[in-house]
């Protein structure tokens, strides 16, 4: 009789994991974990050599991967099936990047074509001198597009990109004050087009063009959503409605027409190549057997930080400024995608879910949370991320030390050090993966997005839970619009006194 996954998941607890060092007596095993992919934006070295990783574990969640019909919800996922059952859609990232159901991958294609042409109008001058876009979206529509602008535009961009995405009216003044009304450009991010938030900010910005002498105001707005009957009712004409199909989730959605910024601050053929990238790793994921395959293992390990040795967290840290929003980036998609109590069907997940993503940039992040990482009693795997070409032309120095604290960390990590002075003394034995990029590069960054997306996937189907819904985001919002609309009374004594305070109850 085959084992339930819940067997499973207690057969991996109990294994009394070997540590680091002694893992490493294997004489195969950086050869086995570290994994150097031939990609369209150059290779990408996947080091997950310093995790716990190990054969006996590694077998049990290949159980727990034919147990859940991982192999089955890979096939869904890509053939464009309803996996999303509690929305009843499919989720189809992946045809934006040209693998998918044949009619959503020409549907995409088409979509795209759309975009483009808008792109290059805007460039040929179509709408006048435009020298800046202010891109208004919150969540998916907003930290994809400032993730890839920063990372990919510091040497400059075709048309520079303002991404707004907060209520607090000092993050839009920020972005009018960065442009010049007559040459800018608004552009509407939001799957839904209700969004609080971004309709909010998308009034304001058409009061700013207005006052700053724009005739038509409207006439300067594109519309980035997948209910393009709402764009137009707002007041977007039609031909500046960018639609993208219902079945992108939204933390899924940079690859549609909510990458529009991307496109017209790279040019659109940079867009492309950010897609082939992704493109690339969609086909690893699909194609590799699950030994092999760099998505499943960094899933694998990271099952086993969260169920079998607990971890709470999992830290992210960028050795490259341009990749600094890439633990922002993360935290959506890992929490708003995993952070679950239920399964798929409903059941209680009695398991734990997502950890809490966090991170930030090395070096900054040594001088001021590594000590907790190093010798706090928490146990927290960290993902390191390092770059080979630096982004910036400074004396060479700079990258050397950058790259060398990055490698050293992952090293002191592990080995930690012995001291008779409790207070000196490293333990040693805490483990980290290491991402090497050799050039950072649309096609390189398409491909690290997709990765997490992946690696974000297999977690869930190794729990059960359906990644594709976010309906804990909803509470909340019912309640600020119920107290917007003047209806906030009834609540606890804190929360009353807090309107009351604040004179908005
Ligand atoms: O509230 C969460 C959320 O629905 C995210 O999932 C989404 O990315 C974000 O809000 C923005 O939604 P929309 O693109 O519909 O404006």
């Amino acid at each position: 009789m085959t084992d339930t996954p819940a067997a499973l998941w207690t057969r991996l607890e109990a294994i009394a994991f070997p540590t680091l060092a002694q893992l490493f007596a294997a004489p195969d095993r950086l050869a086995h974990y570290a994994t150097t992919l031939d990609l369209p934006g150059g290779p990408i070295r996947f080091d997950w050599s310093k995790t716990h990783l190990h054969p006996e574990a590694e077998a049990i969640l290949a159980l727990v991967a034919e147990a859940q019909g991982f192999a089955e919800k890979r096939r869904q996922l890509f053939d464009g099936d309803l996996i999303n059952n509690t929305e009843g859609r499919a989720a189809e990232h992946t045809a934006q990047r040209g693998v998918g159901a044949p009619a959503s991958v020409v549907e995409a294609e088409a979509l795209h074509e759309r975009m483009q042409g808008l792109v290059e109008a805007i460039h040929e001058g179509v709408f006048g001198e435009i020298r800046s876009l202010i891109h208004i979206g919150i969540g998916g529509s907003a930290l994809g597009p400032a993730l890839a602008i920063d990372a990919l535009t510091r040497d400059g961009a075709r048309v520079a990109v303002h991404v707004v995405s907060n209520i607090d009216g000092c993050a839009l003044e920020a972005a009018m004050k960065a442009c010049d009304p007559a040459t800018t450009m608004i552009a509407l991010a939001s799957k839904t087009f209700t969004t609080t938030e971004t309709m909010t900010n998308a009034a304001s910005a058409l009061d700013w063009l207005r006052a700053g002498g724009v005739e038509d105001p409207y006439g300067r707005v594109i519309a980035l959503t997948a209910a393009p009957d709402k764009a137009v009712e707002w007041g977007v004409d039609d031909t500046r409605v960018l639609p993208f199909a219902e079945s992108v989730g939204g933390r899924y959605s940079l690859w549609s027409s909510i990458g529009f910024p991307i496109a017209l601050a790279l040019g659109y053929d940079g867009f492309t190549e950010f897609l082939a990238g992704a493109a690339a790793i969609d086909l690893h994921f699909l194609e590799t057997p699950i030994a092999s395959n760099v998505v499943v293992r960094a899933a694998f390990a990271d099952l086993i930080y969260t169920q079998a040795l607990r971890c709470q967290t999992r830290a992210v840290f960028a050795y490259d400024e341009r990749l600094a929003l890439l633990p922002d980036y993360l935290q959506q998609l890992e929490m708003e995608s995993n952070g679950k109590s239920v399964m798929a069907d409903g059941t209680p997940l009695t398991r734990p879910s997502a950890p809490v993503t966090w991170g930030g940039v090395g070096t900054d992040a040594q001088h001021a949370v590594f000590q907790l990482l190093h010798q706090g009693t928490h146990l927290i795997p960290v993902d390191f991320l390092a770059v080979k070409i630096p982004g910036h032309d400074l004396d060479p120095l700079h990258h050397k030390i950058l790259l060398s604290n990055c490698f050293a960390q992952g090293a002191a990590l592990m080995a930690g050090k012995a001291s008779d002075d409790g207070a000196r003394a490293y333990p040693g034995n805490r483990p980290s993966a290491t991402m090497l990029v050799d050039d950072l590069n649309p096609a390189s960054l398409g491909a690290l997005i997709a990765f997490h997306e992946h690696r974000t996937f297999v977690s869930a189907a190794m729990l059960g839970i359906n990644p594709f819904d976010q309906f804990g985001v909803e509470l909340g919002k019912a309640i600020a619009k119920q107290i917007d609309a003047g209806g906030g009374e009834g609540f606890d004594p804190s929360t009353e006194a807090l309107l009351a305070s604040a004179a908005i109850g």
